[in-house]
């Protein structure tokens, strides 16, 4: 068992906070917020995700799961600090607003006073786990403190959170200190899900790349799709001939909704910018980000 805090509970926030309960931790979840805080201790969830609620009660219940808008209680004796806070693309034209991880980073420097591993949910800009560790060491009032920075980006998909949490594709780790990383994958274990542990830049970089690639196949395919069209062919036929082809994979899904493919392509808006400023030129990237 271990003693866990999670910084934000949005989707992916008490997702986590909640199935890590689940799976026999001490788990406290922390957020600005107080009347959604409130809220939790009063058994109502501020989004909807099938199994949460029953998870959530069950748990709480069990006295394994806290809410609280105290970083200080929060991270009273945690062994490890997950950050789950919002990173929104929709201003600043295309960049990740790193606002609320930033602030986050603040308020666990201010409020740690023993060793802990910060693990990083949230999807942020290659380089970021940098920044934090920056900010985390900025404003520890404890020198005698140390702390390693991990990241773990999430894959999760809303609707299916609770699912795909507990069976994840994979779980990526990434951390300059590997005993760190290793440590945060005992917490998976139980899941039994295939783990990439790598190092920091690399693990950021996983969840931009897959999200790129979710964008392009998405576009790939709505772009066969018109052509099968004109055609008279059927383009769900189409992608399912192709995806049988394991170098192509099953997931190539015709007619995903144009808001899912705006999200796809919001998200990865930050990649094209910072890989514009390396410079590296990503026409791929680019051209699916554009539709
Ligand atoms: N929602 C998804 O499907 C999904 C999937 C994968 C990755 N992500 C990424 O995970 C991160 C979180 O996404 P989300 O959908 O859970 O966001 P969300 O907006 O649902 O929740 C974020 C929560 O963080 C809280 N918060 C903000 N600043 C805080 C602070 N300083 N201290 C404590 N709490 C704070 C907010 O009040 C909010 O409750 C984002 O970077 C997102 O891109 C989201």
């Amino acid at each position: 068992m271990s003693v866990i805090c999670v910084i934000g509970t949005g989707y992916v926030g008490l997702v986590t906070g909640t199935c890590f309960a689940d799976l026999g931790n001490q788990v406290t979840c922390v957020d600005i917020i107080p009347e959604k805080i409130e809220g939790l201790k009063q058994g109502i969830l501020p989004i909807y995700e099938p199994g949460l609620e029953e998870l959530v009660e069950r748990n709480v219940h069990a006295g394994r799961l806290h809410f609280t808008t105290s970083y200080k209680e929060g991270l009273d004796n945690c062994d490890f600090i997950f950050i789950a806070v919002n990173t929104p693309t929709g201003s600043s034209q295309g960049r990740a607003d790193m606002h609320y991880v930033e602030s986050a980073a603040r308020g666990i420097g201010q409020e740690l006073d023993h060793n802990a591993i910060i693990i990083n949910k949230s999807t942020v800009p290659v380089g970021s786990g940098d920044v934090v560790k920056r900010i985390i060491l900025n404003n520890l009032e404890r020198p005698d403190v140390s702390f390693a920075v991990v990241s773990n980006p999430e894959f999760l998909r809303e609707g299916s959170a609770v699912q795909d949490f507990l069976s994840p594709d994979r779980v990526v780790l990434g951390s300059s200190d590997s005993e760190a990383a290793n440590k945060v994958a005992t917490l998976y274990l139980p899941l039994r899900a295939p783990m990439v542990i790598t190092d920091l830049y690399t693990a950021e970089m996983i969840k931009y790349a897959s999200n790129a690639f979710l964008a392009t196949k998405i576009s790939f395919i709505n772009e066969i799709a018109q052509i099968c069209e004109r055609l008279g062919a059927d383009a769900k036929e189409v992608a399912a001939g192709m995806g049988y082809d394991k170098r192509i994979g099953r997931a190539a899904t015709v007619g995903v909704a144009l808001k899912e493919i705006r999200r796809f392509s919001r998200s990865i808006a930050p990649m094209w910018r910072w890989s514009a400023s390396i410079p590296c030129l990503l026409r791929v990237v680019h051209l699916s980000w554009e539709m």
